[in-house]
């Protein structure tokens, strides 16, 4: 009887013992983690970051906010703060960062930054851009690369156009691809993403060191140079060639045509792979990834990372933690990164199960920190202050909007908005 009585003691005990064990059940707290990942490739990287927090009895809230380059997700995050009730966690780019950390609302996550070593796994760089008054506010996930030019290999073989590596070449290769009767380059016409086109060229013809004294320094002198009015004359010229996905502006929706060759090329950052990848693609087969035109070199990039708000919840706060260390976590930066299409933003992570275009990347990025061609987009937050991107996007939108626009105009008028932006 006592033993019966002793048997059913334990199997309750282990019963609950096994609760506790089940993801999600020992009170770590929870995340409500807002961003922008809904593409399904970007979708299946959010899956990664939630498994590995519920791993770790934490509750994961979703709050995807639909919206390639997060522009929606900002307004909804001001909205949510601005009413008193902030996200446990948000997606934000470097100028966000800054903006979030002067006003007091983010967490300083130097202790944790301390115990991960993170000063001496990050590049300066970019720890520079996660930190406010010398301090870390924000915890990176990724680097991606933005200049990058997807083709569809089976278009270019059936034009008989040849991959290209400089702008003429491209222009050449255009000609083919549309005199064989197919789309040449597509993009969504939004903000961000003609800004893709027009920074991925501004680097390549000024290259890096000038690139970053006009867009960074606002340098009048180059942002009123005949190099940057050869920027403004390729950029109009590409134009030519580009072609609206029909759908929806979704930078995804136009990487879908070039998926299933219904477009030659697209002009994104490497989150675009992963689509191809999902969709049963082969690289080299039926893909390739190449560096825009005269950009071999070079490497602009694009950093994802979180920064976490101020809450009151005790539990959360630990959530919060657990959160910040699994972003940083090796085993968290591998599979995060195989998903999203990105490397790691710690160099010490093989990258043997890794594909070649993000091997390409990694030594691109190595390469280019020592040239001087390592670049910050201003497409992704991570050049300029948010009314500094948001006078560029005007210029740059307007001219390429325009038919017949006149680069000379384009640059006096890029130079005036800059200036008054700061
Ligand atoms: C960027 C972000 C990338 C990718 C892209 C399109 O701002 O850094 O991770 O998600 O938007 O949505």
């Amino acid at each position: 009887m006592i033993n019966l009585r002793l048997s059913s003691i334990c199997c309750y005990l282990t019963g609950w013992l096994w609760l506790f064990s089940l993801p999600g059940w020992a009170d770590n707290g929870e995340v409500e983690v807002l961003h922008w990942w809904t593409s399904t490739g970007e979708t299946n990287a959010v899956h990664v970051l939630q498994q590995q927090v519920e791993q770790q009895g934490v509750h994961w809230k979703n709050f995807a906010v639909i919206g390639g380059g997060g522009e929606s997700a900002m307004n909804v995050l001001e909205a949510r703060v601005i009413s008193g009730n902030p996200p446990t966690a948000a997606q934000l780019k470097s100028s966000e960062i800054r903006d979030w950390a002067a006003l007091g609302f983010l967490n300083n996550l130097d202790p944790i930054a301390k115990t991960q070593h993170w000063d001496q796994l990050l590049p300066p760089t970019i720890a520079n851009l996660l930190k406010y008054q010398g301090h870390y506010v924000a915890v990176p996930a990724n680097i991606h690369r933005e200049n990058w030019l997807w083709v569809n290999t089976h278009i270019f073989k059936a034009a008989g156009a040849k991959i290209p590596t400089t702008w003429d070449e491209f222009f050449t290769a255009a000609q083919k691809i549309k005199a064989a009767g197919y789309p040449v380059l597509v993009n969504g016409n939004q903000d961000w993403q003609n800004t893709t086109i027009f920074e991925s060229i501004a680097l390549g013809i000024l290259g890096g060191k000038d690139y970053i004294r006009a867009f960074v320094q606002h340098d009048a002198t180059v942002l009123t140079s005949d190099k940057m009015l050869k920027v403004f004359e390729i950029f109009q010229k590409v134009h030519q060639f580009v072609e609206l996905p029909p759908q929806s502006d979704d930078w995804n929706q136009a990487t879908n045509l070039v998926i299933h060759d219904k477009a030659a090329m697209q002009i994104m950052g490497d989150w675009a792979k992963s689509e191809f990848f999902i969709a049963g693609k082969q690289l080299d087969q039926d893909f390739d990834c190449v560096p825009v035109p005269e950009t071999q070199h070079a490497f602009l990039f694009d950093t994802d990372s979180f920064s976490m708000f101020h809450l009151d919840n005790k539990a959360n706060q630990k959530a919060q933690k657990i959160l910040t260390r699994t972003i940083m976590d090796p085993e968290f930066q591998k599979r995060f990164n195989l998903a999203k299409g990105s490397i790691p933003i710690r160099n010490d992570i093989p990258l043997d199960a890794f594909d070649r275009c993000a091997v390409a990347s990694r030594r691109a990025f190595n390469q280019a920190r020592k040239t001087g061609q390592l670049a910050p987009s201003i497409a992704h937050g991570m050049a300029t202050t948010m009314p500094e991107q948001k006078a560029l996007f005007d210029v740059v939108n307007h001219f390429f909007n325009t038919p017949n626009a006149d680069p000379k105009q384009a640059i006096l008028r890029l130079n005036r908005a800059t200036q008054a932006a700061q």
